[in-house]
């Protein structure tokens, strides 16, 4: 989809569609007053007959409107007009997206980013609705033998939008864009199967990414790992013929003297539970296990489009979690880069042993912060269903920061504590910590065993076990959270 913003009169756009909202009791927004003006009244006719229904997000498509040079109209409930939202105006994006990609239109006019949401400005309403617009195309039909070809849907759309500062219209849909590319590129590796997605493969999207981009890659094979002492991440990799992979990024569009961040982003291509198994049953979601790897790839896509002036590195521990005659056993002692040593007592508790080895590595960049971001724990999706994702962290004013970023971007976290008494639940008689906490809160045992190789630098972790992915009749990968990412670093970036 190609966006253009102009400043015009709705009534006269010659576009196959204009998309206007309306309020709950039959108020009309700027832009749709203007349309009923031109057309004597007919818009406010339709409302007062009923067929739109007042609840935010409902769709009505007229057609041949007298007075409207456009040949539809596309009218969007807002619901009432003092309860609007940031949910209520992406709620009402997408079910204009849904209703335009169902239409015959080819391209639109879109008059949506005219009202007031408190505490939203032009620029965040474009951004938003660019991004829910483009994301809205995603298809996953990459190894499907016959793609599904539709003619309908947009090709082209244009922002009715007027502002002072014209740049920043642009260069608020292109942020909206390139979240959407960054969006599409996790999406798309996390739907990819565990037989297609491997660590190898990981390796593979990152270089193709560092090379249309202007991005470095390094990649650290298991030779590489087992000079640096990465015990505790080599000992997931032993059940698996696949070999693991350490994916080094860096983009560097800040100042050379710039402390980075770091996103760290847990890459277990797929997680068996290794000896400690996991039950048969919605086991091949397991293929989503790395997540968090392909937000870190979507967040560097998203930010290398946007050219943000900020330095990033990002490191992805990419392995297999799988049963074999050499996999690591439940009791089993391995040896992490920190030195500290782990008793393995539930080999399925993978990622953080993945993740630490990794936490320990970013020591080497001098972060100005590390954010990790992993589907570590089912007990988050407990904790917090699926709409949300767990967040904890070492300082609180970088966990304050992540949580705006999450309300900005309407990829939402909230945090949960890792106070000291929780550090008591990591007891082992033989090593120096278990990786696997005693019974109850679970997301927060997990962030506490983080913490013990993260004392060097400020530090948060994203648990997205919940959000990573849908499952039923809507299964696939959201590619959350990087817009989450994506937002924490344009705010970082303008500091
Ligand atoms: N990848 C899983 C976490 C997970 C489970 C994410 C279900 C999404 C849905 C992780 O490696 C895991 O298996 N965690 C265990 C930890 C437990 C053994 C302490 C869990 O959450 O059950
Ligand atoms: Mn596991
Ligand atoms: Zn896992």
């Amino acid at each position: 989809m190609e966006f253009t913003i102009k400043a015009g009169s709705p009534e006269k756009l010659k576009n196959g569609c204009v998309v206007v909202g309306a309020f709950a009791g039959g108020d009309l927004t700027v832009a749709a007053r203007a349309l009923d003006n031109a057309s004597d009244g007919a818009i406010a006719a339709v409302l007062a007959q009923g067929d739109l229904d007042e609840k935010a997000g409902s769709t009505l498509m007229l057609h041949a409107v007298r007075g409207v040079a456009a040949p539809r109209v596309l009218l969007v409930s807002l619901g009432k007009a003092d309860a609007l939202s940031d949910k209520v105006y992406r709620d009402a994006v997408g079910a204009a997206a849904k209703a335009l990609a169902g239409s015959a239109a080819g391209d639109a006019a879109f008059c949506l980013a005219d009202i007031d949401i408190p505490g939203r400005d032009l620029p965040w309403r474009l951004a938003q609705a660019a991004q829910i617009l483009k994301d809205s195309t995603y298809r996953c039909d990459e190894l499907k033998s016959k793609k599904e070809e539709s003619k309908k849907g947009i090709k082209k759309l244009v922002f009715v939008a007027r502002h002072k500062d014209a740049a920043a219209l642009e260069t608020a849909v292109l942020r909206g864009e390139a979240v959407a590319d960054g969006l599409a590129l996790a999406k798309t590796l996390g739907n990819l199967p565990g037989n297609v997605c491997t660590p190898g493969y990981l390796a593979t999207a990152a270089k193709k990414l560092a090379k249309d981009h202007k991005i470095k890659v390094e990649i650290l094979e298991r030779a590489d790992m087992e000079k640096l002492g990465m015990g505790s991440l080599l000992s997931v990799s032993r059940g698996s013929h696949e070999p693991p992979k350490f994916i080094i990024l860096h983009y560097k569009g800040g100042k050379a003297k710039d402390k980075p961040v770091v996103l760290v982003g847990k890459g277990v291509t797929f997680d068996s539970g290794g000896i400690s198994l996991k039950p048969g049953e919605g086991m091949d979601e397991m293929k989503y296990d790395m997540c968090g790897a392909a937000s870190v790839l979507g967040t560097f896509k998203a930010i290398a489009r946007m050219e943000l002036p900020i330095n990033v590195v990002g490191l992805i521990p990419a392995t297999e979690n799988m049963p074999g005659g050499s996999a690591t056993k439940p009791g089993d002692i391995v040896t992490s880069m920190s030195g500290q040593t782990i008793e393995v007592l539930n080999t399925d508790a993978e990622g953080r042993l993945i993740l630490c080895d990794a936490l320990t590595y970013a020591e080497r960049f001098d972060p100005a912060a590390v954010v990790d971001i992993a589907t570590l724990t089912g007990a988050c999706i407990i904790a917090l269903g699926n709409a949300t994702s767990g967040l904890m962290a070492n300082d609180d004013a970088l966990a304050a920061e992540l949580l705006a970023s999450g309300q900005a971007s309407g990829d939402k976290a909230w945090q949960l504590p890792i106070w000291d008494e929780y550090q008591e639940m990591l007891k082992s008689n033989f090593a120096d910590i278990p990786n696997i906490g005693t019974k109850g809160a679970g997301a927060i045992t997990a962030a506490c065993f983080l913490a013990r190789f993260t004392k060097a630098y400020k530090w948060a972790h994203l648990d997205i076990a919940g959000p990573a992915w849908k499952s039923g009749a809507e299964k696939g990968s959201t590619g959350r959270p990087v817009p989450l990412l994506t937002q924490f670093l344009i705010d970082r970036a303008a500091e």
